[in-house]
């Protein structure tokens, strides 16, 4: 089984959130410590807390730090937490653990600012014990669904230890079946425009002893179909009740390329991460970004000055080209259901 022994992302202390700075990775290891509401919300926006767990338990400690920052010998401004609190569920719109945690947190709000920290620190122990179960259960699957030899996975953006409170969730599910001595290798996309897979899923692999490339996203599809690839392993920022799911940008590619050369498409992300109100991906609203993250490679301009943009930094992968979504809870087959149904429809309609 996965160490429980990582160094934790993020964390509560005395009063402010502890987070490392995971726009300075893999250059710098800095620590952020965030004090304000205001803080907590530049740190999800500017991508220095990233990933769609760990920015649900930000917003969860924001919840906190704004309920003791509210409440003074007169009593608790309630009003005021609710404002701060909707300004830190909006910081992105893409990933639903961020409006679920933060509303978790709100609930405790009548019990006190001690209760409302309570619950942030349950989440971020939740956190860790989800981690450790989903990726138990996906590197199950991952080895009945794959060759019975070492495996050449491939991962895209960062679903580890610095996207969660612990191992991570797809990342997480890599450890876990390097620890049972099943990778031969990572292929690590490099993650365009913000190179989350080059800056910090290669630092997260070299840090824990794993052999992997890295390749430009474009190489993917590609490798594929080079028998380079036995497993596609990613995470989710939203599901969708048909199980449609919204990642990073470049996520649909990686599961169309992989349904074309029969390759598992496998998505690893907590419960929380369902978005039952939505029937399907249609109703997720994508985060479009700022233009010079395209134009711009680490500050420096690659395209003509004023060049238009289109930077959305999630896509939507439809259910049917989903080998299986794991969660701590359950193994669902989307795409088995999707086929299921049309025979079904199609037994009727003959
Ligand atoms: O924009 P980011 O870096 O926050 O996007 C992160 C992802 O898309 C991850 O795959 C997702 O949040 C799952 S992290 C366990």
């Amino acid at each position: 089984m996965t160490s429980t022994a990582i160094e934790p992302s993020l964390t509560w202390d005395d009063g402010a959130v502890l987070a490392l700075d995971q726009r300075a990775l893999p250059h710098r290891r800095e620590l952020l410590r965030l004090e304000t509401v205001d803080q907590v919300v530049d740190a999800v926006r500017a991508l220095a807390v990233r990933g769609a767990p760990a920015i649900g338990l930000a917003g969860a400690f924001g919840v906190a730090i704004s309920a003791r920052r509210h409440t003074t010998a007169a009593g608790l401004d309630a009003p005021a937490v609710r404002a701060d609190a909707a300004r830190l569920a909006a910081a992105r719109p893409t990933a639903v653990n961020l409006g679920w945690a933060v509303n978790r947190a709100l609930e405790r709000l009548p019990d006190g600012p001690d209760a409302v920290l309570a619950e942030a620190l349950a989440m971020l122990d939740e956190d860790v014990a989800v981690n450790l179960a989903a990726v138990a259960r996906a590197a199950d699957l991952v080895e009945a669904l794959t060759p019975d030899r070492p495996l050449r996975v491939l991962t895209h953006c960062n679903t580890g230890r610095l996207a969660t409170a612990a191992v991570g969730t797809a990342l997480g599910t890599v450890r876990e079946l390097a620890d049972r001595g099943r990778i031969a290798e990572v292929l690590v996309d490099e993650t365009r425009p913000l190179l989350q897979g080059a800056r910090l899923t290669a630092w997260e692999l070299g840090e824990a002893g794993i052999p992997y490339r890295l390749c430009v996203d474009a190489a993917a599809a590609a490798a594929m179909s080079r028998g380079m690839v036995d497993c596609v392993l990613v995470g989710a920022d939203r599901i969708a009740a048909n199980g449609d799911v919204a990642n990073k940008i470049g996520t649909y590619g990686l599961a169309v390329a992989a349904a074309r050369h029969g390759i598992p498409f496998v998505v690893v992300a907590s419960d929380s991460t369902w978005d039952r109100t939505l029937p399907d991906g249609t109703g997720i609203v994508v985060e479009e970004r700022a233009p010079d993250e395209v134009t711009h490679l680490q500050g420096v301009a690659a395209a003509p000055a004023g060049a238009g943009v289109h930077n959305p930094a999630f896509d939507v992968t439809p259910a049917e080209l989903v080998t299986a979504i794991v969660s701590e809870h359950a193994t669902v087959r989307p795409a088995a259901t999707a086929a299921r149904a049309a025979e079904q429809l199609a037994a009727l309609s003959g």
